[in-house]
C-alpha cells in the first residue's frame, strides 16, 4: 500500500484528492494547520473523514515538516497547502510569499535531506501567466503575474523544476487552472454568486456585490483537476503540465447561467463599474459592482492549452461549464434549504 502525504488536506483540492487516492488504495495522510479555522467538512461532506489520517502540519515551520516526512513513510508528497486567495495577496505580501512561495523550498529540502525517493507534487497555478503573453497559454508560455499570489505561486513553480534538474527529484509542477466544485471556499467568484444567488432566490438576501465582471476565466471542475495531480506522479518522468480545460468565460456568464439556472429573470442596466443586474419579476437591483472587490492589478483572461496532459498522462475533463455551473447551484440551493 502506497502513503501519500497531502499538504492542505481540508481545501476542496485536498478533498478531492484525499478521495481519489482512498479510491485507488493508498493510505492518506492529511496536513492541516493547527490554526486553520478552515474545519474538516468537505472531508465529511466526501465521506472520508474517518478514512483518512490528520496531523498537524505548519508550512511556515521547517521542524514540523521535517518532522512529518522523518516519521512517515510517504512514497508522494501533494503540496496543496498555501494562501491560495489572490485577492488577500495584495494585503499580505508577505505572508504568501512566505506560505505560497519560501514554503516549497521546506518542503523540498526536507525530501532532498531526508527521502529523496518521495514524489513530489507542487500546486502551480495559471494566476502565473497572469497578463498572458499567448492565447491559450501552454508550459512553454512566458510567465507575467500580476498579484503577490502569482508572484509567490511562480518562485514555488521555478524551485520545483529547480530541485528536478539540480538534484534529481521527482518533482512535478501541475499548473492548474481555475477548478471549481460545490465545495469551493466562499470567497472565490464562482461559490459567492452560486450561494449569494441561491440566497437571494430564497428570499434570503437582497444584494449580491461583486467586482470585475468582464474577467475571464478557463473554469473546470475540481473532482477532474485532481485526477490530473495523481496521473503526473505516476509517470516515468518528472515534468510540468498546464490542466485546462481550453474554454474561457466571464464572470458575468457565469452570473447569468446561474440565474437562468434558478429562474430569476435577471436584466442588466449600465456598463463596466455602474453596471447592475435587475430581478424582472420584482423590478428590484439584486447584483451591483462595488469597487472594493476589483484588484490593485487584475488578471483580465487565462485560457489554457493542456494538449501535453491529455496527450501524455491521458487526462481528459468531464464536466463542462454548463454542468459545472448547475451543479454548483444546484449543491448550494439544496444546502441552503435544507439548513432551514
Ligand atoms: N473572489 C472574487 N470576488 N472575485 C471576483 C469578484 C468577487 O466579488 N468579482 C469579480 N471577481 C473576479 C476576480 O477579479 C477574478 O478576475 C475572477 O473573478 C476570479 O476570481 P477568483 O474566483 O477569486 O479566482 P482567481 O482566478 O483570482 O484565482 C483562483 O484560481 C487560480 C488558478 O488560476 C484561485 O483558486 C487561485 O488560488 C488559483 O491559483
Amino acid at each position: 500500500m502506497k502513503t501519500a502525504f497531502i499538504s492542505g488536506i481540508s481545501g476542496q483540492d485536498g478533498a478531492y484528492l484525499a478521495k481519489h487516492l482512498l479510491e485507488n488504495g493508498y493510505k492518506v495522510i492529511g496536513g492541516d494547520r493547527r490554526t486553520s479555522s478552515g474545519s474538516l467538512w468537505r472531508l465529511e461532506e466526501l465521506e472520508i473523514l474517518n478514512d483518512v489520517e490528520i496531523v498537524d502540519f505548519e508550512l511556515a515551520e521547517f521542524t514540523n515538516i521535517m518532522r512529518q516526512i522523518e516519521k512517515n513513510d510517504i512514497q508522494e508528497f501533494y503540496n496543496l497547502a498555501s494562501q491560495s486567495f489572490v485577492a488577500a495577496s495584495f494585503e499580505m505580501p508577505l505572508m504568501t510569499s512566505d506560505i505560497t512561495g519560501m514554503s516549497v523550498i521546506r518542503i523540498l529540502e526536507a525530501i532532498r535531506k531526508i527521502h529523496p525517493t518521495i514524489k513530489f507534487y507542487q500546486a502551480s497555478s495559471s494566476e502565473m501567466f497572469g497578463k498572458a503573453q499567448e492565447t491559450p497559454q501552454n508550459e512553454k508560455t512566458p510567465f507575467y503575474p500580476r498579484s503577490p499570489y502569482g508572484v509567490a505561486k511562480l518562485f514555488g513553480h521555478w524551485t520545483t523544476v529547480n530541485y528536478r534538474e539540480a538534484y534529481n527529484l521527482f518533482a512535478c509542477s501541475g499548473i492548474l487552472f481555475n477548478h471549481e466544485s460545490p465545495l469551493r471556499g466562499d470567497e472565490f467568484v464562482t461559490r459567492k454568486i452560486s450561494k449569494s444567488l441561491s440566497k437571494i432566490k430564497l428570499g434570503k438576501l437582497d444584494l449580491l456585490e461583486l467586482g470585475n465582471l468582464e474577467a475571464k476565466r478557463d473554469w473546470g471542475f475540481a473532482g477532474d483537476y485532481v485526477k490530473a495531480m495523481w496521473l503526473m506522479l505516476q509517470q516515468e518522468k518528472a515534468d510540468d503540465y498546464v490542466v485546462a480545460t481550453g474554454e474561457a468565460h466571464s464572470v458575468l456568464e457565469f452570473i447569468n447561467l446561474a440565474s437562468s439556472f434558478l429562474g430569476i429573470q435577471l436584466v442588466w442596466d449600465g456598463e463596466k463599474e455602474n453596471i447592475v443586474g435587475i430581478d424582472k419579476s420584482t423590478n428590484k437591483i439584486i447584483i451591483r459592482v462595488n469597487k472594493k472587490f476589483y484588484r490593485p492589478s487584475e488578471v483580465d483572461h487565462l485560457v489554457g492549452d493542456s494538449s501535453k496532459a491529455r496527450d501524455i498522462l491521458g487526462w481528459s475533463d468531464s464536466v463542462n461549464f454548463e454542468n459545472l455551473v448547475a451543479m454548483m447551484v444546484e449543491t448550494e440551493f439544496n444546502r441552503i434549504k435544507k439548513a432551514d
